[in-house]
């Protein structure tokens, strides 16, 4: 028996009818958390209730995750049909062939033969070495390009034809890049998985992926505050501490955090916590107590548009800023 009855969590229906839980779990460590302790969290998670995980290769954790999920099934405290889980493609793996690759050393991880979701990490072949700093640069690293894109995309259609991948996701995408790619894909995706909180909520990009038929996936969604160094900044708002945040969560007698979780899932996108000392809390809390329309209403004014994921490691040479990344001002940025 799980300590939530995920019966009880709301759902969110995608574009192929599926329904999938308003809550997942995020399993990065932001280098600060080892494998050892997000696999026991993601362990712990399964039995409180969760049926959402979010993986990634380049998260350095899915052999250790993958051992627990096979535990739990034989152990009979979840079936594998009962749970979702996703993986992404790291940027290094673009190349032809190589998605297969990775998705093949993913499932072997992950001890799964199918994904249930797979998703472009970076739109883009840009690496960064685990642990980097804030400064670290590639000198292979190159814009965005349409072409490339596609030729990575292609691969994924591929997993899908062949089964080992339910639903092909996006990831780090702007409004410009999806219009120049959704119409030359031939599998759509179903997800697109962006930085969303409360202080970030990217209202243009969330309305595009909804009236395209793709459900946001938002990460970061109590604002990462273990996110690693190179992704901190001291203009960095904190969700946790927004008046409007703070106001409501005393209201309901519930914590900031749990307020960005609730929020998150009443409007619409599928937030993934990490958590290993809270998880159960942000499963329970969007099961009971939900936000008013006001104060829903609320929220939107504590949008500042931060975004706190800037990916400075990934710009190319001649690049300005990490604002080159995220196509600003309507057009993509090469
Ligand atoms: N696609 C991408 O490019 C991308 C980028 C970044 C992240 N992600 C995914 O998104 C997931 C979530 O993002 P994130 O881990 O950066 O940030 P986050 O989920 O916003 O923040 C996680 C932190 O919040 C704390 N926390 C969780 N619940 C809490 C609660 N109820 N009260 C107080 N503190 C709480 C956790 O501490 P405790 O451990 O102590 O509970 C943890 O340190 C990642 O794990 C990863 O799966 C994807």
């Amino acid at each position: 028996m799980s300590a939530i009855d995920p019966k009880s969590v709301p759902t969110r229906t995608l574009s192929t009818g599926e329904k999938i839980p308003c809550i997942g779990l995020g399993t990065f460590g932001s280098d600060h958390f080892s494998p050892q302790q997000v696999s026991a969290a993601v362990a712990g998670a399964i039995r409180a209730g969760y049926r959402l995980f979010d993986c990634a290769s380049v998260y350095g954790n899915e052999d250790l995750i993958g051992r627990e999920f096979d535990r739990a099934f034989r152990e009979g405290a979840v079936r594998r049909d009962e749970v979702l889980v996703a993986s992404k493609v790291w940027n290094d793996m673009h190349g032809r062939g190589d998605v297969l690759l990775s998705c093949a050393k993913t499932l072997r991880d992950l001890h799964l033969d199918q994904l249930d979701f797979y998703f472009v990490h970076w739109p883009f072949p840009n690496y960064h070495a685990p642990f980097c700093d804030v400064d670290s640069r590639n000198p292979d690293s190159k814009p965005f390009s349409v072409e490339e894109f596609m030729q990575t995309w292609r691969q994924m259609e591929r997993l899908h034809d062949m089964g080992l991948v339910r639903n092909l996701g996006m990831s780090n995408m702007t409004v410009p890049k999806l219009q120049a790619v959704l119409p030359l894909c031939r599998i759509q995706p179903t997800v697109l998985e962006i930085e969303l909180h409360p202080c970030f909520q990217q209202p243009a990009l969330f309305d595009y992926a909804v009236a395209h038929g793709i459900q946001p996936i938002g990460y970061c969604p109590i604002g990462s505050p273990n996110r690693p160094e190179r992704d901190t900044t001291p203009e960095d708002l904190i969700d946790t501490q927004a008046p409007q945040v703070v106001q409501i969560a005393r209201a309901h007698g519930i914590s900031p955090a749990a307020v960005c979780l609730k929020w998150a899932a009443q409007r619409g996108q599928v937030p993934i916590p990490f958590s290993l000392h809270h998880y159960e809390d942000n499963l329970r809390c969007v099961t009971e107590d939900p936000l008013s329309k006001a104060e829903m209403e609320a929220m939107k004014s504590v949008d500042q548009n931060c975004r706190l994921i800037k990916g400075q490691v990934f710009l190319w040479p001649g690049a300005d800023s990490w604002h080159d990344l995220w196509d600003e001002d309507g057009t993509i940025v090469k």
